[in-house]
């Protein structure tokens, strides 16, 4: 009966993609049962590089006003204590409590190793909150260590330990892990202590997307997060890459439009950053189907990497 009903719910989630008008499931109500049984929305909106109170409160206002209901932070983006400040603000113009929204925030690479706990501490009390929904480590490797030193696979190995301690008292709901290689993950799931990593936030989009790494996360139940989907901050490669130009005119939506439902398409979740009001609330917009050939053309790219490359990471 329970297998029955995650068969259900599963293609539930599957089947958006296709189904008749009527009965669409709009971007911003789409969500992924992790294994926690936390609903964790799809569509979420990133935060790097948007720092400074006023700009954090003015693009949450129109993220929150779109539909937007999980917030991507991290320690490393300097913009938790702003992102408290703005929320225990703008939550009540929306009639949302805390538990009506998602907070993912991560563990900082000089943070790896034993601090990780009272890394996690600070986070939730920089954000003024009691919790967070999901706490990643950001990065395999520790800070100041050689990416071949065996130190950052010990290091992280006490992070998770420190992190699962962090679910037991509550501080964070889910945990989860970033920037993992199938490697990575190999060396985690021999050695969880207990919880196994429910996300694994990484690079992906149609100039990168390393299927190996996708099937690894769908065969253990970890929920592939795309990061960088547009290209990244002052990246246009992608987003005038005329093979998506086409597609977009063709659909009549816009090339960051494609982008994203290429992969809600697939059941990725997705974390686009925006500041102008028509960019955030076409992210959310996503609710077209691409035809399964421009699928498959946006499949077909070569392999161009844009952020952080963690493959030397031992
Ligand atoms: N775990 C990690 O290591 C890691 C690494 C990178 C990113 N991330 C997370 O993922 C989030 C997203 O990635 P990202 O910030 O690298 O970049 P991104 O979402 O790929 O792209 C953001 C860039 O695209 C522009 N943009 C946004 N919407 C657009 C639209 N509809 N049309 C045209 N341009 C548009 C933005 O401009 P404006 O801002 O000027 O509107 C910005 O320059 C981050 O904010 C962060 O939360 C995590
Ligand atoms: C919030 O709730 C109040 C009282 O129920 C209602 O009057 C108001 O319209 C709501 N505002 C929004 C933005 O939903
Ligand atoms: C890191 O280790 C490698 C292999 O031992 C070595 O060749 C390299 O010089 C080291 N890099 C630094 C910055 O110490
Ligand atoms: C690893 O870390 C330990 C403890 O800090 C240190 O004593 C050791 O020298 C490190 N090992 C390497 C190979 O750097």
């Amino acid at each position: 009966m329970i297998v029955f009903y995650l068969v259900l719910v599963t293609s539930a989630i599957i089947a958006v993609g296709s189904r008749a008008e009527a009965e669409v499931v709009l971007a911003k109500d789409m969500n992924y049962k992790l294994s926690s049984n936390d609903l964790m929305p799809l569509v979420g909106f990133g935060t790097y590089q948007i720092q400074g109170y006023d700009l954090i409160r003015d693009v949450l206002d129109k993220a929150l006003a779109s539909g937007y209901r999980l917030i991507d932070t991290a320690k490393v983006y300097r913009n938790e204590e702003d992102i408290g400040r703005a929320l225990k603000e703008l939550l009540p113009k929306y009639n949302l409590t805390r538990k009506d929204i998602w907070i993912t925030t991560k563990l900082s690479p000089d943070d790896q190793g034993p601090s990780a706990y009272k890394a996690l501490q600070e986070s939730v009390k920089k954000l003024d909150t009691d919790y967070v929904d999901l706490y990643l480590i950001h990065w395999p490797g520790a800070y100041k260590t050689n990416a071949s030193n065996t130190n950052n696979s010990r290091l992280r190995d006490e992070s998770w330990k420190l992190m699962v301690q962090g679910v037991k008292d509550g501080l964070t709901k889910n945990i989860g892990v970033s920037n993992y290689l199938v490697r990575h993950l190999e060396q985690l799931l021999a050695n969880d202590h207990g919880i196994k990593p429910a996300v694994n936030q990484v690079e992906w989009h149609p100039h990168y997307h390393p299927e190996d790494l996708l099937e690894y996360c769908r065969k253990n139940n970890i929920l592939l997060q795309a990061y960088s989907s547009l290209g990244g901050s002052g990246n246009t490669d992608l987003i005038k890459d005329p093979k998506v130009v086409e597609i977009a005119k063709k659909l009549g939506k816009s090339p960051a439009q494609v982008l994203l439902r290429w992969a809600l398409q697939q059941n990725l979740a997705i974390i686009p950053k925006a500041r102008s009001k028509h960019h955030i609330e076409e992210n959310i917009d996503l609710n077209f189907n691409i035809p399964e050939e421009d699928m498959q053309t946006l499949n077909s790219f070569s392999t161009n990497k844009y952020s952080w490359d963690p493959a030397t990471i031992v």
